[in-house]
C-alpha cells in the first residue's frame, strides 16, 4: 500500500468555528450552524466523487448539552429538519448514514428523524456517512470496557481473547475503517474527545477557516496535503520500503 498519492479511506471532520462566524458577521450564532450545512453537502459531494468510502462529522460532542437551552433546541430542529431534507440527495448519491454516539438523550421526534435517515439509506453504497450526534470518545470507551466486563462478568467471554480487534468490535464504530485523516477547522488544533481510539495513526490537517468557510477547495487542500505525508505506522524507512517490506511478509 503506497502512503503517496493515496485517497484516504476514511475522513473525519471536527465542524468548528459556527458560532464565531456567526459573530464575525453581526448574527445570531444559530445562524452560523445553519450556515454550515452547505459546506457538509459540499463534502459529501467531493468525498463520493473522491471514492472516499467513509466520512465522520462531528455533529454534536455530549459536552455541546452544556450550552444555553435555545442554541442545542435550535441544534436539534436543525438536526431534525436536515434529516428529513437532505434524505432524496444522499440517497440519489449512494450515501448511506449511521450515528455514533449516545442517543438516548435525544428527544423521541429528534431520534426517530435520525433513526429514520439511517433506515432510509440502508443500501447507499459508495459512501458512509458517519454522524457524531452527543458523541463522546471518553464515553465510548468506557463504555465498550462495561459491555466487555458484563460479557466476562457472564461467562460468556474469556478475557484473555480481548485484544485490539475484540475491543474495537465494542465500539460505537465497530466494522467501520480507522479513520486516516482528521481535519479540525477555525484554528483550533485539539482532538476535544473525538475518536480517541481509532484516530491513533490518523493525519492530523488543521485549517484557520471557519467551517461555515470550508469548501470543496479547502477539502481538497486537505487531501493534498494528505496524499504528500508519509505514513510509516510506527515502521522505518521511506513509504516505498514499508510497502516493499510489507509484501515480501
Ligand atoms: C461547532 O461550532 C459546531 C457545532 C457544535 C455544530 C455542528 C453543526 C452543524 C455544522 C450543523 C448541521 C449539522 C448536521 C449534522 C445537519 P461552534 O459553535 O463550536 O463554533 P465556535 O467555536 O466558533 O463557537
Amino acid at each position: 500500500m503506497s502512503a503517496r498519492n493515496r485517497i484516504p479511506q476514511h475522513v473525519a471532520i471536527i465542524m468548528d468555528g459556527n458560532g464565531r462566524w456567526a459573530e464575525r458577521h453581526g448574527l445570531d450564532r444559530n445562524e452560523g450552524h445553519v450556515r454550515g450545512v452547505e459546506p457538509i453537502r459540499t463534502v459529501v459531494r467531493t468525498a463520493v466523487r473522491h471514492g472516499i468510502g467513509c466520512l465522520t462529522l462531528y455533529a454534536f460532542s455530549t459536552e455541546n448539552w452544556g450550552r444555553p437551552a435555545a442554541e442545542v433546541g435550535a441544534l436539534m430542529e436543525l438536526f431534525c429538519r436536515c434529516a428529513a431534507s437532505e434524505m432524496p440527495e444522499l440517497r440519489d448519491q449512494g450515501v448511506r448514514v449511521r450515528i455514533i454516539g449516545d442517543r438516548s438523550r435525544f428527544s423521541a421526534e429528534v431520534r426517530e428523524n435520525l433513526e429514520a435517515l439511517e433506515r432510509d439509506t440502508t443500501r447507499g453504497a459508495r459512501l458512509t456517512l458517519v454522524l457524531a450526534l452527543d458523541y463522546s470518545s471518553r464515553a465510548e470507551l468506557v463504555g465498550a470496557a462495561r459491555r466487555l466486563a458484563r460479557e466476562a462478568a457472564a461467562g460468556r467471554l474469556d478475557p484473555e481473547t480481548i485484544d485490539e480487534r475484540r475491543f474495537a468490535d465494542a465500539l460505537w464504530t465497530a466494522g467501520l475503517p480507522d479513520p486516516d485523516l482528521v481535519i479540525r477547522t477555525s484554528g483550533e488544533q485539539r482532538l476535544s474527545n473525538f475518536l480517541l481510539w481509532q484516530a491513533s495513526y490518523a493525519e492530523l490537517c488543521f485549517t484557520e477557516v471557519l467551517w461555515p468557510d470550508f469548501t470543496e477547495a479547502d477539502f481538497e487542500h486537505a487531501l493534498d496535503e494528505y496524499a504528500r505525508r508519509d505514513r510509516r505506522f510506527g515502521r522505518v524507512g521511506t513509504p516505498e520500503e514499508c510497502e516493499r517490506r510489507d509484501e515480501e511478509k
